[in-house]
C-alpha cells in the first residue's frame, strides 16, 4: 500500500459485513471475471422472482446492443413490493416520509402494495397498457415513488424530470417520448415556498398534442387550473377504485425507464434501462456496498429525479426489503441542521449524499451536525462527483466520528448501478478515490488509441465487458447510442471520465473529459447552456465553459458576443441572460458569470477554443500553443473584461 492516508475497515464492521475482508471481495470479484455469465445467472436466479425462468444469460451478438437474461419473464414492482408481502418485511417499513413543513408517513410495504396496485389501476383507467410512456414530474414525495412503480407494475415506461427542470426542458422530454400522460403534483415545498408544477406542466403540454392525460396529486393544496378533458386529481380517479392489480409477467428486456440526461450536443439523451439486468445489479449493489441489513434505516438524499433517486431510493433499497427514509424539502430549512435532524430523529443508520452538499454545509459550521446525536449513523456515501479528501476527512469524523466507512461510489445514468466503490467491510478506503470496481466491472485507463497507460498516469476510462445494468440504447436513437459510447474506441464502452489507477489498483476520478460540466454533482452540457443563450434575441454567439467553484465543484460561466446595436447595461443583460438559461434549463443551471466579448476566441477553421476559456476562467492566465488564434488580442480582451454581476 502507498503512503497515502488509508482507512482500514473495523474489525466489529468486518465481523457484521455483507462481504467480509478482502478474501471476501476478491472472491467474488474473481467469480464473476472467470465466467460473468455462471455468476449473473446463478445472482439472477437467486435473487430474483420470475414468471418464467430465462434460458440464456446474455446475448451479446449485436453488440453493443445488449440482450440479459433472454426468455425470462419478471417484474420489478413485483420484486420491489409484492414479494415482501409473504415474510416478516410485511409490516415493515418501506418508506418513512418526512415533508419540508414537517408532516411524517410511514409506508409499510403492505401499504406499498395497496397504493402502487390503486395507482396502478388508475393509469389502466386511462388506458394506459405496457408500451406507453409516462412522465412524472413531481416533487420528493411517496407518490413519486408509487407512480414509478405502478408504471413499472403494468409496463409503462416512466420518465421521471427532475422538479427543477423548467417548462421548457420538460416539453422536450415529454415530445421526445411521444408521452401519453403526465403525473404531476400542483406543487411541492421547497425553501418554505411552493415550487409550482402544474403551472409547468400547463406551458409544456401546450405544444405536445400526445398528452391526452394529466393526473394531478395534490400536495399544497394551492389553487391550480384544470383542464375538464385533460387533467384529472389524483385523489379523483383513486376513489373506489380495485386494490386488485396483479403485476405483470414482462420480458426480462421490457424497457423500465427512460432518463434523460446531458450529452455534448445540445439535445439531452435518453437513456434506455430495461427489466431484469437493471433490477438484479442495482439490488446486488445495495447488498455489497451499502452493506444493507434487515435493521438499517437507509437515507439517501438524492432527488428521484436523478439516476441516484431510481436505482438508489426506489429500485435497489425496495428489491432488497430495506427501510427508505424520503425528504421532500432543502438542507437548510428552516435551518443548516435539518439532515442532522432527521438522521437523529429516525435513527438513520446509513446516510448517501454528494460531495456537493457536504461542502456546503461544512461551511456552515461544526455547531448545526454537533447539536444532534448522530450515533446511529454506520455507513456514509457519496456521489455524483470526486469526493475532495477535506470534504472526505470532515464528513468521516464530523458526521461519522471516526467510526463509519465512507463508500465513495462511481458510476453513472448509463451504467445504472454503482460500478466502482469500496465494499466497506472489505476493502481499505483511501479519501478522494473510489477504490476498487464491483465485481463483473472491468475498468481501465487508456489512451486515445486504446492503449493502457502505466499505473499513476492520467488517461480516459473505459469499461470492458457488458453488464446487466447497463443502458440498453438512447430512445429513439440507436446510431448516438453506438456514437457516443461504443465507436471512440471501436466496440468498447468510453465513460467519457478521465482517471488514474494507483500501484494498488484503486481508481482515482478527475473528472469529465467531454464538454459535460458538472455542477453540484448534476450533469450539464456546455451546448445545452450555449443554446439556451442564443436563443435570446441579444446574443449572437456563445461559448461556456466549467470553471471550478468550491462548493459546487463547477459552475457556469458563459462568454457572450452581443448582436449589433444592442446597447443594454452589462450588469442588467447578465442578470437577465443567468434568468433567461435558468428558465430555460433551470434554476440549477443558472450560470454564475456571464462575461461579454467582443469575439469569441477561434481556430482558423472556426471552432472555438474551449480549452483557452477554461484556462481564462480557472487561472486568468493563458499558456500553452494559442498560434492557430485568429486574434490574439481578443484574449487579452476577454481576460480583461470580467462584467460579472
Ligand atoms: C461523475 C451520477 C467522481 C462522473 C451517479 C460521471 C463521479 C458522472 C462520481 C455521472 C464519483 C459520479 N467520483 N466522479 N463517486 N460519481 N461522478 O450520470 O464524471 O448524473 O461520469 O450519474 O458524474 O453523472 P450522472
Amino acid at each position: 500500500m502507498s503512503q497515502e492516508a488509508i482507512y482500514l475497515p473495523s474489525p466489529e464492521f468486518v465481523s457484521q459485513a455483507n462481504v467480509k475482508g478482502m478474501e471476501g471481495y476478491r472472491a467474488l470479484y474473481q467469480q464473476a471475471l472467470d465466467d460473468p455469465e455462471k455468476f449473473w445467472g446463478n445472482l439472477a436466479e437467486t435473487e430474483l422472482h420470475w414468471f418464467q425462468k430465462f434460458d440464456k444469460v446474455l446475448d451479446w451478438s449485436e453488440a453493443p446492443f445488449a440482450k440479459w437474461f433472454v426468455g425470462g419473464k419478471t417484474n420489478v414492482c413485483y420484486n420491489c413490493v409484492d414479494r415482501h408481502l409473504n415474510t416478516d418485511r410485511k409490516n415493515k417499513a418501506a418508506i418513512i416520509f418526512e415533508g419540508e413543513p414537517g408532516d411524517q408517513r410511514v409506508i409499510t410495504y403492505q401499504e406499498l402494495h395497496r397504493l402502487v396496485s390503486r395507482f396502478a389501476n388508475v393509469l389502466k383507467g386511462r388506458g394506459l397498457q405496457a408500451g406507453d410512456r409516462s412522465i412524472i414530474y413531481m416533487p420528493m414525495i411517496p407518490e413519486a415513488a408509487i407512480a414509478m412503480l405502478a408504471c413499472a407494475r403494468i409496463g409503462v415506461i416512466h420518465s421521471v424530470v427532475f422538479g427543477g427542470f423548467s417548462a421548457e426542458a420538460l416539453k422536450t422530454r415529454i415530445q421526445d417520448l411521444n408521452a401519453q400522460v403526465v403525473i404531476t403534483a400542483d406543487g411541492g415545498w421547497r425553501r418554505a415556498k411552493e415550487v409550482r408544477l402544474k403551472d409547468a406542466v400547463d406551458e409544456a403540454v401546450k405544444d405536445c398534442p400526445s398528452v391526452a392525460n394529466v393526473i394531478v396529486y395534490k400536495r399544497t393544496g394551492s389553487a391550480v387550473p384544470m383542464d375538464p378533458h385533460r387533467d384529472h386529481w389524483w385523489h379523483d380517479l383513486d376513489e373506489g377504485v380495485s386494490e386488485d392489480c396483479p403485476a405483470v409477467p414482462l420480458d426480462s428486456e421490457h424497457p423500465l425507464y427512460v432518463l434523460y440526461t446531458s450529452g455534448t450536443t445540445g439535445k439531452p439523451k435518453g437513456i434506455l434501462h430495461t427489466t431484469a439486468g437493471y433490477l438484479l445489479q442495482a439490488a446486488m449493489t445495495v447488498k455489497w456496498v451499502f452493506d444493507m441489513k434487515e435493521q438499517d434505516t437507509y437515507w439517501c438524499s438524492a432527488d428521484i429525479g436523478w439516476v441516484t433517486g431510481h436505482s438508489y431510493i426506489v429500485y435497489g433499497p425496495l428489491a432488497v426489503g430495506a427501510t427508505n427514509i424520503m425528504y421532500e424539502g432543502a438542507p437548510d430549512t428552516p435551518a443548516f441542521d435539518r439532515w442532522w435532524r432527521i438522521i437523529d430523529k429516525y435513527k438513520v443508520s446509513i446516510f448517501y449524499t454528494s460531495p456537493t452538499a457536504i461542502r456546503a454545509l461544512i461551511r456552515q459550521g461544526d455547531h448545526w451536525p454537533k447539536a444532534h446525536n448522530l450515533a446511529s449513523l454506520r455507513l456514509l456515501g457519496s456521489v455524483g462527483e470526486p469526493i475532495n479528501p477535506a470534504a472526505w476527512e470532515w464528513y468521516h469524523s464530523v458526521i461519522g466520528k471516526n467510526r463509519c466507512p465512507i463508500v465513495d461510489t462511481w458510476w453513472q445514468t448509463e451504467t445504472g448501478a454503482i460500478m466502482i466503490a469500496p465494499m466497506p467491510g472489505a476493502v481499505p478506503l483511501k479519501p478522494g478515490s473510489g477504490t476498487l470496481p464491483m465485481p463483473g466491472v472491468v475498468p481501465e485507463i487508456v489512451d486515445l488509441k486504446g492503449n493502457p497507460v502505466p499505473d499513476g498516469n492520467e488517461g480516459y476510462m473505459i469499461l470492458h465487458k457488458p453488464w446487466p445494468s447497463m443502458l440498453r440504447t438512447l430512445w429513439g436513437d440507436p446510431d448516438r447510442y453506438k456514437e457516443a459510447y461504443w465507436s471512440k474506441l471501436e466496440g468498447i464502452y468510453f465513460t467519457g471520465d478521465a482517471a488514474r489507477r494507483d500501484k494498488d489498483g484503486y481508481y482515482w476520478i478527475l473528472g469529465r473529459v467531454d464538454d459535460v460540466m458538472n455542477v453540484s454533482g448534476h450533469r450539464l452540457s456546455t451546448m445545452e447552456v450555449e443554446s439556451a443563450l442564443v436563443r435570446h434575441p441579444h446574443v449572437a454567439e456563445a461559448a461556456v465553459v466549467g470553471k471550478p467553484h468550491e462548493i459546487t465543484g463547477q459552475a457556469v460561466c458563459c462568454f457572450v458576443t452581443l448582436k449589433k446595436g444592442v446597447d443594454q447595461k452589462h450588469d442588467e443583460l447578465g442578470k437577465e441572460l443567468r434568468q433567461w438559461v435558468a428558465h430555460e434549463i433551470g434554476a440549477f443551471a443558472r450560470p454564475e458569470e456571464i462575461r461579454f466579448t467582443d469575439v469569441l476566441p477561434k481556430t482558423r477553421s472556426g471552432k472555438i477554443m474551449r480549452r483557452l476559456l477554461r484556462e481564462i476562467v480557472t487561472s486568468n492566465t493563458v499558456g500553452g500553443d494559442v498560434t492557430t488564434l485568429e486574434d490574439m488580442s481578443v484574449l487579452t480582451r476577454l481576460a480583461s473584461q470580467n462584467d460579472e454581476d
